[in-house]
């Protein structure tokens, strides 16, 4: 169980307004140490895997079709208690909801499409990470 990582994306939106530097910026400076990182593309297929758990939910399809269109920053991150800690980082999953100074409220446009993705569980960081990463590309 590696209870000190999360994993996290940079969502399209954020690479396509030329977010990537500023938010890996907040990262490092919150405390976080980068332990894996590359710069990918989801498939349609990769997208619908990824978000399986939401297919029952009204806007799966909206997800689906937006994380697949466009390049994402895929990233494991270190810190103690990084699940939670990230999940305070990014903010409340609807920018306008988002506490200020967070990264969603910095960065995101909407409740879709908002920057960044941030794992909610010690599990589900392990399961994520391990769909993009290999453990040779984990340092
Ligand atoms: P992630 O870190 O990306 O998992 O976001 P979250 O944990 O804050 O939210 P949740 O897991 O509930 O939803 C996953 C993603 O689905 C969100 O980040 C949004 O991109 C998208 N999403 C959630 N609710 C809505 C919605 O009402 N409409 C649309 N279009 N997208 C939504
Ligand atoms: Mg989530």
């Amino acid at each position: 169980m590696t209870t000190n990582r999360t994993f996290t994306m940079i969502k399209p939106d954020a690479v396509k307004n030329g977010h990537i530097g500023a938010i890996l910026d907040k990262i490092n400076a919150s405390g976080f140490k980068i332990v894996a990182m590359k710069y990918t593309h989801l498939s349609k297929t990769d997208a619908e895997r990824f978000y399986a758990v939401h297919s029952e939910r009204p806007f799966y399809g909206e997800l689906v079709e937006f994380m697949s269109s466009g390049p994402i920053v895929a990233a494991v991150l270190e810190k103690e208690n990084a699940v939670e800690d990230f999940r305070v980082l990014i903010g409340s999953t609807n920018p306008e909801e988002a506490a200020e100074g967070t990264i969603r409220k910095l960065y995101a446009t909407s409740i879709g499409e908002n920057a960044v993705h941030g794992s909610d569980s010690d599990e589900n960081a392990a399961i994520e990470s391990d769909f993009h990463f290999s453990q040779r590309e984990i340092y």
